[in-house]
């Protein structure tokens, strides 16, 4: 914010341009569509990185050695499963709740069984971190076989992080091509700068409040449709289009109300989402072998006609708008699609919310008042 701002007491919407940390952990240039976690390009690292390994580097800020990242990765193996208390806890939800809504209520919970008394013992943030990571995904394999009346299926000590998920969820163990995409799609949603679910994981750590509910509230932030809500959305606005022939009087409809269209749009990029490409290969690569779906050519052409038409206004595909796609075609119930991404941001929050307690200051803003003041107070029954 410029001082001439500061002194005239202009409200900043959105906080657009306002920078509220100092931060190392990733780096956005939205002109040039260039994304990179700790340095290291977003490409290379899902190109050659796996979930852990990224997960590490977001963490501790360097790529690990390879008896570094065993360690690492041993611990999630060993802290996947979930308490009988808490699966008995998970039955107790109705059926028909927001998967979002019992993941954030599911990682409150973990607080109360992994409570953590002090945020500067390393020992313990080490250990809630791993607890958090390591227990998500169980918990959304979890409900989704719950709210349909099946057991949960126990985590596969064998399999890495994204190929156990797949499998708790599917019942059945992925093949190379499916984990592989599964670890890309995590590697591109673990961190993104400050957006709105890590600028709220940023305000509650400052209160010195546990992990659990920083997480907690950052996965309420994130469930909005504005944010990571949206590839849910956007999966559902393709099959109310249903045809590549629907999508031009069903894109101008949506324009001339001036509504927004769901996966398109970004605060920081102006040109395509480097992630958004990504994951459009991947689901290329995806259909190539396992059959593609008639909803990515709907989105292909969605894609070319919204950007022609908003092409003033910059408005290009972001994160959301390719990877539900790529869920919906593994079999992969709509609404786990946010919750996937908790899975995968959940790296980003725990990694802002170590560096923000190196320097905290309790987040404090101001407001401009614009009510009236010293009125008189008067009796319910001269009202
Ligand atoms: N469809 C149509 N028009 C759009 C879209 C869109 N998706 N996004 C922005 N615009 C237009 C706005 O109407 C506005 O036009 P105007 O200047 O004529 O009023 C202009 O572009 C600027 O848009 P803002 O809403 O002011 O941009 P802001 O930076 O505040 O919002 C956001 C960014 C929330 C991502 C917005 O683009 C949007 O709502 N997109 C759809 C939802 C979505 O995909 N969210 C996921 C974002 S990625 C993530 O959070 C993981």
């Amino acid at each position: 914010m410029t001082d001439k701002k500061r002194e005239s007491g202009e409200i900043i919407p959105g906080l657009e341009g306002v920078p509220i940390a100092r931060s190392s952990i990733s780096y956005i240039d939205g002109e040039r569509g260039i994304l990179e976690y700790r340095g290291f390009p977003i490409e290379e690292l899902v190109e050659k990185s796996s979930f852990e390994e990224n997960a590490f580097l977001l963490l501790k800020g360097r790529l690990p050695r390879k008896e570094e990242l065993d360690e690492f990765d041993n611990q999630l193996r060993e802290n996947r499963e979930l308490k009988f208390r808490l699966i008995d806890i998970l039955k107790s939800f109705p059926e028909q709740g927001h998967p979002m809504n019992v993941l954030q209520a599911s990682v409150a919970i973990l607080g109360m069984y992994y409570p953590i008394d002090d945020v500067e013992d390393e020992r313990e943030v080490e250990r809630a971190i791993i607890i958090m990571l390591a227990k998500i995904p169980t918990i959304i394999a979890a409900w989704n076989r719950i709210r349909n009346g099946f057991e949960p299926i126990p985590p596969k000590r064998e399999l890495s992080h994204s190929a156990n998920f797949l499998y708790m969820l599917l019942g059945k163990e992925p093949d190379e091509k499916m984990s592989h995409i599964m670890d890309a799609s995590l590697i591109c949603h673990a961190d993104h700068t400050m957006n709105a679910s890590t600028f709220t994981a940023r305000v509650v750590t400052s209160t010195l409040a546990k992990p659990h509910a920083v997480i907690a509230s950052a996965i309420g932030a994130l469930s909005g449709p504005l944010h990571g809500g949206a590839n849910e959305h956007v999966v559902k606005m393709l099959r109310s289009i249903g045809s590549v022939e629907n999508v031009r009087p069903y894109i101008q409809n949506l324009i001339r109300s001036g509504s927004k269209i769901m996966g398109l749009g970004h605060r920081v990029y102006k040109v395509k989402d480097p992630r958004a490409k990504i994951l459009q290969k991947l689901a290329e690569l995806y259909f190539a072998t396992h059959g593609s779906t008639p909803l990515f050519e709907v989105a292909k052409e969605v894609e070319n006609y919204a950007v022609g038409m908003l092409k003033e206004k910059k408005i290009y595909p972001n994160v959301d708008f390719y990877s539900g796609i790529v869920y919906e075609r593994m079999g992969i119930p709509t609404d786990l699609y946010t919750p996937i991404f908790v899975m995968a941001r959940t790296v980003g929050w725990l990694a802002h919310w170590r560096e923000q307690l190196e320097y905290n200051r309790i987040f404090r803003p101001t407001q401009i008042y614009e009510g009236e003041h010293g009125k008189k107070y008067i009796p319910i029954d001269l009202r």
